[in-house]
């Protein structure tokens, strides 16, 4: 009897470790980030909208999607695709009503779908109160901003800017203000001016800012230009260091401990924007070295910044290893391969490597962060007229130099069908839709069976599986362009193989520590693989044709022999308590 019930404490002690596991929300998200402006207009302005959203969660839950990300629809001079705020607390007319965003958490909560919002600390709108206020030194609001007197010159009227640094833009990254005799730093664009987070003021605002949308019912924020929030005290014209200042992370720490003291609960996540960091610094916006924790997910761009078409599979590997052997105990990854930033992954890395980069995606370590359209492989719409440019950073060029700088190219609207304007808008849409929509769009992707959404949702819902949830990895390369890797967790096992490059492959993917049972089966192949769903594989022996990527399930006899002695051992218990 004894042994029964320590056996029944046991057996319930490993539920509740596994449900812990389980019920930390964000640790294997599937998140879907959503630029509510090219999503779906239902308005007929040619914009998208928060109602556009809405009348979308049944396809997002449909797509196995866990978290929407959404990018700013606060009220915004529109500068800058809505990263120019020029009031927190308000939604801007262009997406709808603070009514609508209520509507959409409440109906994407009831759907079982987490929401976070992207908050912008580093900088407002010039056309923020906050700004305006500051121009003109009201009592208060004098140093919420980076004003500088500038060099004064001699006989020359002006003073010269405090230094040489750049916009991200274009041009000074200082500009004048007549009214205040001073110049103000944007680290973006000039109608972008850079709040002063040195001031305790300033931070208690963007506090009230984050208590507004944790009230309303946020469950975490991305927080843009993190590396870029404080800037070298000195003005130096070549600082120590121009990223990732050490007041950063401690600000981060203290956000950190705002959400996790406004919910004890559940958690509300940290999600830095973290540029091109070196790994050292990436890794430190975990944790301190104290242990106090910090962010629960600083992004991980590695994937885009250090891989590109000619990359090989040892280079996948190396980046891959190098991101997951930095982690600090305990901490989850997190992978990207698409933003609004960057071009579209199909564009960037070939149209023919979707399948199996996306199957990469979902298939590594922690949370997936998908950009909108990549599930039906999106590509980048290179013909996006001068007349036709909405990006600034395009803007701030010319008619001769803007295409390469454009970020618009993968901020064109959702190809929901084949009808006028992809589906996305009855009117005339704010950015030319791409013109292979016609061809590539949901829709006609939904009514086949072997399509790259096909693939997608099957990748979402095979990444609830423990063994990608939470399991480990070994990572080979095994030809040129192979990269495989093995998830493990408990016994279960899956192997995923991609050929990465444009020829045949003929590997052996039998040499993982774990051993592959020889009867394994593939449970997802890419749209252009010649292997069979449900086909048992020689792992000594593998053909991959180009492009081609496959998982295979490998659920061995051992598995299957512990769970049947769990449920013989369950009913034993049930009979004698
Ligand atoms: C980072 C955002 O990702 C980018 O799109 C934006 O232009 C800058 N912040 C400035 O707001």
């Amino acid at each position: 009897m004894v042994l029964i019930k320590g056996l029944v404490i046991f057996i319930l002690c490993t539920a509740l470790l596994v449900q812990s596991e389980k019920d930390d929300w964000w640790k294997s998200a599937t998140i879907y980030q959503i630029a509510p402006l090219s999503f779906k207009d239902t308005t007929g302005d040619g914009k998208g909208d928060i109602q556009g959203i809405i009348s979308k969660l049944d396809y997002l839950v449909d797509t196995g999607i866990d978290v929407i990300l959404l990018s700013p629809f606060f009220q915004s001079n529109m500068v800058d695709f809505a990263y120019d705020i020029s009031n927190y607390i308000e939604v801007d007319s262009t997406f709808g009503t603070m009514k609508d965003v209520e509507e959409l958490f409440t109906k994407a909560k009831a759907k079982g779908l987490k929401v976070i919002l992207d908050f912008v600390p580093n900088h407002t709108s010039n056309k923020h109160e906050w700004f305006i206020k500051s121009e003109v030194e009201t009592d208060g609001y004098k140093d919420f901003y980076i004003w500088h007197d500038g060099h004064k010159q001699i006989n020359e009227g002006r003073n010269l800017p405090p230094n040489s640094w750049q916009s991200e833009y274009g041009g000074s990254s200082w500009t004048w203000s007549p009214m205040r005799e001073a110049y103000y730093y944007h680290k973006f664009a000039k109608e972008q001016p850079d709040l002063n987070l040195g001031e305790e003021l300033v931070i208690q605002k963007l506090n009230e800012v984050l208590k507004f949308w944790l009230d309303k019912g946020a469950d975490g924020f991305r927080v843009d230009a993190v590396s870029q929030l404080f800037e070298d005290p000195a003005f130096l014209e070549v600082p120590d260091k121009a990223n990732d200042l050490p007041q950063t992370y401690e600000l981060i720490e203290r956000w950190r401990k705002f959400l996790d003291d406004y919910s004890k609960n559940e958690s509300k996540i940290l999600i830095p924007q973290v540029w091109n960091a070196p790994i050292d610094d990436l890794m430190r916006y975990y944790v301190s070295e104290d242990g106090t924790p910090r962010a629960q997910v600083p992004m991980n761009f590695m994937l885009i910044n250090e891989l590109n078409k000619d990359s090989t599979a040892s280079d996948y590997k190396r980046v891959i290893e190098k991101y997951l052997s930095s982690l600090p105990t305990g901490a989850i990854a997190n992978w990207f391969l698409g933003s609004h930033d960057h071009n579209r992954v199909a564009s960037r890395m070939g149209r023919d490597r979707i399948d199996g980069l996306m199957i990469l995606l979902q298939t590594l370590p922690g949370i997936s962060f998908t950009y909108y359209g990549d599930e039906i492989g999106m590509e980048d719409h290179m013909d996006i007229s001068w007349d036709d440019t909405k990006d600034i950073q395009a803007c701030n060029a010319d008619k001769d130099s803007y295409q390469p700088l454009s970020r618009d190219v993968a901020r064109t609207p959702f190809q929901w069908d084949k009808s006028e304007n992809s589906g996305f808008t009855s009117g005339k849409s704010w950015l030319p839709v791409h013109p292979g929509y016609v061809e590539n769009n949901l829709e006609s992707q939904m009514s086949v069976n072997n399509s790259h959404y096909a693939l997608f949702k099957e990748l979402t819902k095979l990444r609830k599986n423990s063994t990608f949830a939470f399991g480990d990895i070994e990572i080979k390369a095994l030809g040129n362009n192979t990269l495989a890797y093995a998830r493990t967790y408990d016994q279960s096992s899956f192997l995923v193989v991609i050929n990465l490059g444009n020829a045949t492959e003929d590997v052996d993917a039998s040499q993982f520590k774990v051993k592959l049972n020889e009867r394994s089966k593939i449970r997802v192949a890419a749209t252009n693989s010649k292997h069979e769903i449900g086909e048992i594989v020689n792992l000594s022996n593998l053909h991959l044709t180009p492009y081609d990527a496959i998982i295979i399930d490998y659920y061995s006899s051992a598995t299957k022999v512990t769970l049947s002695l769990l449920a013989v051992m369950m009913i034993i218990v049930k009979i004698f308590l």
